[in-house]
């Protein structure tokens, strides 16, 4: 409680010190006020008249005490001030007599929902993603959780952006089986395109750009492709494959489906040949926990099989 508060750096001892001393000697200031400022009854119950001739326009001033109920007043908001710093944390230096904080109430709260949600989520994880992903409640669990966590890279209809990959076109960096699904969201992913600028000369880079292109027939340079042929082999096979199909192991995207993250113009390819790419992908598996991002693989695995053919 009073540690959690000084542990989280927001206020240091001394100035809980500072806050404790200033707030009871307020206190006892207050109390001390009241009762020197008690003024008293003349003689016989006669109004105090003030020094000097205390007229104005007619209205003259008493010296006369506050009403009772009044002052009272002021004497029970000073009690009750002592009452809540005895209960409460207030003077933070304790605890108080309640031991209640915001943090304590935090955490019931955070308790009673895992005792309410735990079952749900442990009972999903007990089947496969490709199970669940037949489960409408589940879908419905896993759809707002993407809406919170994933809309803002994937986009609220799940085809991405540049850069961000469309997840339900039935093209996959890293592979759509549930598993792969998973994995991507549960450790996240960096894609690793490194960049030819400097190892290739400018034409080398449009050359094998055109070759790269020729490989879903978007080429209008067939000399140039040819030119590139000879660079592809042995500069971005290694990654891409021999055919230019591409790598789920390493997210190197397949060159020939005319699907592309970083755009298919020649110049957007040459900029991905020259510059690289580093997509990243961030891992959920602390954000969320294994339970959630299993409800999502689910999710992105339904959508994608139901959405596929539907680009
Ligand atoms: C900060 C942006 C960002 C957020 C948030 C994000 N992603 Fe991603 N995601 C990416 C990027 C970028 C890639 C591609 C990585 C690469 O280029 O190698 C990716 C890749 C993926 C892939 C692999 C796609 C493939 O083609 O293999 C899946 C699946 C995925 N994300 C699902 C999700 C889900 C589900 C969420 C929500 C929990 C999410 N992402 C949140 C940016 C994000
Ligand atoms: C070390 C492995 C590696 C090598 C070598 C490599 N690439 Fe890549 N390439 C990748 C990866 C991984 C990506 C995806 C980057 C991302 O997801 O951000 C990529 C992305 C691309 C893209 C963007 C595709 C799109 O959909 O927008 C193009 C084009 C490309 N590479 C062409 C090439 C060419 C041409 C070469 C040879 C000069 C090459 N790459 C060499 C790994 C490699």
């Amino acid at each position: 409680m009073t540690d959690d508060i000084l542990k989280s750096g927001l206020i240091s001892a001394g100035w809980a010190w500072y806050v404790a001393i200033f707030t009871m000697a307020s206190l006892v200031f207050c109390l001390w006020i009241l009762r020197a400022n008690r003024t008293q009854k003349g003689e016989g119950g006669k109004d105090v008249k003030l020094h000097g001739t205390n007229q104005w326009d007619g209205l003259r001033e008493w010296d006369n005490p506050l009403p009772k109920w009044w002052s009272n007043l002021f004497y029970i908001t000073v009690f009750f001030s002592i009452g809540y710093l005895l209960l409460y944390p207030g003077l933070i230096v304790t605890p108080g007599a309640l031991n209640w904080s915001t943090d304590s109430l935090h955490r019931a709260e955070v308790q009673d929902a895992k005792k309410q949600f735990d079952p749900i989520f442990d009972a999903y994880m007990k089947q496969d993603v490709k199970t669940v992903a037949a489960d409408k409640g589940a879908l419905q669990i896993g759809g707002r959780l993407y809406q919170t966590y994933c809309v803002q890279c994937h986009g609220t209809d799940m085809r991405g952006s540049k850069g961000f990959p469309n997840l339900v076109d039935n093209d996959w960096l890293y592979g759509g089986t549930p598993e792969a699904i998973k994995t991507s969201i549960l450790d996240g992913r960096n894609g690793m395109m490194p960049a030819f600028g400097e190892q290739l000369k400018p034409d080398q880079v449009t050359d094998v750009a055109q070759y790269a292109l020729s490989l879903s027939g978007r080429s209008s340079a067939p000399d140039a492709a040819k030119r590139g042929e000879e660079t592809f082999k042995t500069t971005c096979a290694a990654c891409h494959g021999p055919d230019g199909k591409g790598n789920p192991a390493l997210g190197a995207p397949n060159l020939t489906d005319n699907v592309w993250l970083y755009g298919g113009s020649v110049a957007a390819v040459a900029e991905s040949i020259g510059k690289g790419r580093q997509g990243k992908m961030p891992a959920h598996k602390d954000l969320l926990g294994e339970p959630r991002v299993h409800l999502l693989a689910a999710y992105v695995f339904a959508q994608s099989q139901s959405q596929a053919g539907s680009k």
